[in-house]
């Protein structure tokens, strides 16, 4: 259990995670995809499940094997993800949209491998947009009181754009972290500042993913009452 918590707090209540990054298919072989580790959903996961949550977790292209006592469905696309995620959060207290999710999908799959044709130029990938999953779950919430998180990896002006995007998407909480070459992407550590629809900010230190998680939770059971 987190420091401080004496029991577990989200007992009784169901909880949807995504996470890691969607992969949006070119041809059977190739894709456009984006380098999240799913580390920070997978972290969200195994804390709300220690704090006595049901949890589902749908996880996209993490590699990394499901967690114990919590329930994984594997998706591989934006379009996968959202109709994994609209199924789970039906019943869902809460949903904390961690992944990754790309903005746009080529217009087209090539059922077979895409050839170079001799001298000739490659093809422009011509791009369409994905389902905004966060900014729809936010509109249209499935359960009166359901408490929606998202995460925002920003590499300027973090807290302006934090706070534009959290009224943009209409989310509860949005976690917001500044990304650089070196910063949060795949690495065990996070540092972020929670926004509030309410105008509250929760600045988490530097720290393990868990950590981050925790105070995840906390901002989450105190908006559940
Ligand atoms: N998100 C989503 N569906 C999308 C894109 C993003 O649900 N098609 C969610 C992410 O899971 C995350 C949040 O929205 O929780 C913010 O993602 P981000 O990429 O920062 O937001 P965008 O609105 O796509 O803005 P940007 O132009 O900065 O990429
Ligand atoms: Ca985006």
């Amino acid at each position: 259990l987190a420091r401080g918590v004496t029991e577990p707090d989200l007992r009784g209540r169901h909880v949807v995670v995504s996470a890691g990054g969607t992969r949006e298919p070119l041809d059977p072989v190739r894709f456009l995809g984006n380098r999240s580790s799913g580390k920070q959903g997978y972290a969200l996961a195994r804390t709300a499940a220690a704090r006595g949550a049901r949890v589902t977790l749908v996880a996209a292209n993490t590699g990394l094997p499901d967690p114990a006592g919590v329930d994984v469905v594997h998706v591989g696309t934006a379009v996968q993800l959202r109709e994994a995620v609209l199924k789970s959060a039906a019943d869902a207290d809460a949903v904390v949209m961690a992944a990754a999710v790309a903005d746009f999908r080529p217009s087209a799959y090539a059922a077979g491998k895409i050839k170079k044709k001799d001298d000739r130029d490659p093809d422009p990938i011509v791009l369409v947009r994905n389902p905004d999953i966060l900014a729809e779950i936010s509109a249209d919430r499935a359960r009166p009181g359901q408490v929606v998180v998202g995460f925002a990896a920003e590499t300027d002006d973090v807290l302006a754009n934090g706070r534009a995007k959290l009224t943009r998407k209409g989310c509860d909480l949005l976690v917001v972290n500044e990304v650089g070459e070196r910063k949060t992407f795949g690495s065990e550590e996070n540092e972020a500042v929670v926004l509030g629809a309410d105008g509250s900010e929760t600045p988490v230190p530097h720290g393990p993913k868990e950590a981050l998680a925790d105070t995840v939770w906390d901002l989450v059971a105190a908006r559940l009452g």
